[in-house]
Order: structure tokens, then sequence, then C-alpha cells
């Protein structure tokens, strides 16, 4: 592949925000200035591309950003970038800021867009995983998805303390999409009394056995996890036919909603996300196009975007045998 040399730095994020992609922004700013590069935010993601919402960054654009949530980029769902007339007014606007590289940080939805990107018009693209959905291969874990976690499982130890002062069974409504990734760690972390997961149909009737089960071993509150996109349907359906068989049950339902995406970043994002922000750098500067930069066992790797956002990732079957004995 040429190696083509590279000066002009775009940045984006796209999609759902998630805490941590202001820490990942200001990391490949940063990087970049380190290497005599410059470096210009796209505002609002490819819609900000498309009506050429671009301004070169200065050291001042990336101060204090690092430990805020959302992102100062600000981010959209673009559909116009999905039409090919939409792709070429957001090319003609990059090249005439001279914008030769891009790095975009978002879901799967984004990076598809900066892999058609590359096809199409051949623009350099690193991709970075930004969503608190976890859902993406080539890296253990995106950026945003430890603090949703963190953020679901506060949320769901205040559940927990007035379920226990009424004696009373809550389903907790979390995000992820089509995955269960929150659902699991925030379940295990949270001692759920079952995590239902859009991986799995859980039958009502095994559901209602594992409650019943739990009521003659006396335990006090029963918090159900379930997760967004679910087979067996939303939280308040699966409230509704469980209050059919066990009419006694005094029962709610919360949904954690988009409080999972706000809020400061972890430790461990903020770590995540300046490590990636500085690896898509070095790894446009080194020739790696197309490719999402990732954590897997502490280290950097760089995977195809067609890889990352193709390859199904996978709950841990292990997280689920765990919660399972640790619910029973
Ligand atoms: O992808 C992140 C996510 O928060 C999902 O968990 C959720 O399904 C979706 O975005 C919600 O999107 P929106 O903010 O557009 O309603």
């Amino acid at each position: 592949m040429e190696l083509k040399t590279i000066k002009k730095i775009g940045v984006l994020t796209s999609g759902g925000d998630a805490p941590g992609m202001n820490a990942a922004i200001r990391a490949a700013v940063r990087a970049g200035f380190y290497y005599n590069l410059d470096m210009y935010g796209i505002y609002r993601g490819y819609e900000g591309m498309i009506q050429n919402d671009i301004k070169k960054l200065d050291s001042r654009n990336i101060t204090h950003v690092l430990e805020r949530g959302g992102t100062f980029l600000k981010s959209a769902r673009s559909e116009e970038f999905r039409t090919p007339e939409g792709r070429k007014k957001a090319y003609t606007n990059l090249k005439a800021h001279g914008i030769d590289a891009l790095i975009v940080i978002g879901g799967d939805g984004s990076l598809t867009g900066a892999h058609l990107f590359y096809q199409e018009y051949g623009i350099p693209a690193i991709g970075l995983p930004g969503t608190i959905d976890n859902d993406l291969s080539g890296t253990d874990s995106t950026i945003g998805f430890d603090t949703a976690c963190n953020t679901a499982i506060e949320a769901i130890d205040k559940i927990r303390d007035t379920a226990t002062s009424h004696d009373r069974l809550f389903f907790v409504e979390v995000m992820g999409r089509d995955a269960g990734f929150i659902a699991v760690n925030a379940g295990i972390g949270s001692a759920a009394a079952a995590i239902l997961i859009p991986e799995n149909k859980t039958p009502i009737e095994s559901l209602i056995e594992k409650l019943k089960s739990r009521t003659k071993a006396m335990k006090t509150s029963n918090i159900v996890i379930v997760a967004e996109g679910g087979k067996s349907g939303s939280a308040q359906e699966i409230a509704d036919k469980v209050k059919k068989f066990l009419p006694y049950y005094d029962i709610k339902v919360t949904i954690l909603g988009h409080l999972q995406r706000g809020g400061a970043p972890t430790s461990f994002d903020r770590l995540l996300a300046s490590k990636l922000g500085v690896a898509a750098v070095e790894g446009l500067m080194q020739g790696k196009y197309d490719v999402m930069a990732g954590l897997i066992n502490h280290k950097v790797v760089f995977t195809p975007i067609v890889k990352a956002i193709v390859d199904d990732k996978k709950v841990d079957e292990d997280d689920l045998r765990v919660a399972n004995i640790l619910s029973t």
C-alpha cells in the first residue's frame, strides 16, 4: 500500500455519544500537535462534513475536555452521508480544507461510513470504537462502555434500596441496542436476580421459576435486568407477563435510558481513549488505513474496519454462567 504523507487530520465523533469521546479527541489532537500535524475538528459528525462545519483546532479547544462526558465536537446520525451525493459533498469540503486523513470515533454505523469513504475516495481513515454498547470486535472494550456500566450499577444500587424497603420486584431496562454487554456487566455488578439479553431468548416460565425459588429462599428484593432490543420484549412487556403469573408481587419498571450515555468517563475509559487517540495518529502516519484501533489484553491492535463491524462479538458465556450461579 502506498504510504501517503499526512499533514492535516480531521477528527469527528458520530452516532450515539459515549463518555470518553472527549478524551479520545483530546489525545488524537495532542498527538497530532506532537508530530507537527494540523488537526481539524469536524462538527456534528458526517453531517458537519457535508455542511462544511469544519474548524482548525488549537490547544485551547482541548483544554479541560478529557474529564467531560459527551463530545465537544457534537455528534449526529447523518442520513445524507449514506447517499453517494452526500459523500461527494463531504469529500469536496475535506479537499477544500486540505484534510488528507480522518479519525472517526463512533460505533459500527460511523465506522462503516469511514470504510465506504475510504473505498470511494481513498481518504485514509482510522476508526476508534466509541460506543457504550461494546458491540465491536477488535477491542476488549469500547470507549464509554465501562462508564455506562458504572452508571447503570450506581443507579441499580439506588433502586435496590427502595426495592428492599418495599419488598418489590423491579425490572430495570438498560441500553445496548442489540447487544447484552451492559446488561451482563451491570447485572453481575448489582447482584441481579436475572439478566435478559438479546443474544438469548429466556422463556418466561424459567424466569417465573427463578423468581419463585428466590421467594422461597427469602430474598427480600429482586431486580431483573432487561437489555433493550431483547427477543422477550421490553422491560414493561416482561413485567406485564410476569404479573399475570405472580399477581402477589409488587412490580415496578425503571428504564435507565440516556442516563447511561452521560457523565464523566471512568479512569478505565480515560486511559483507553487516551491510548487509542495516540494510536490513531501514529497508525495513520505508519500507513494503517481503513482499520479500527482497539485494545486487546492491554495492547493496541489494528483490525480492518470491515472485520470489526462484521465479526460478531459475543457476550462471554462464562459471564453468563457466573451470573447464573450468583443469582440462585
Ligand atoms: O448506540 C448507543 C445507544 O445508546 C444504544 O444503546 C441505544 O439503543 C441507542 O444508542 C439510542 O440512540 P438515540 O440516542 O439515537 O435514541
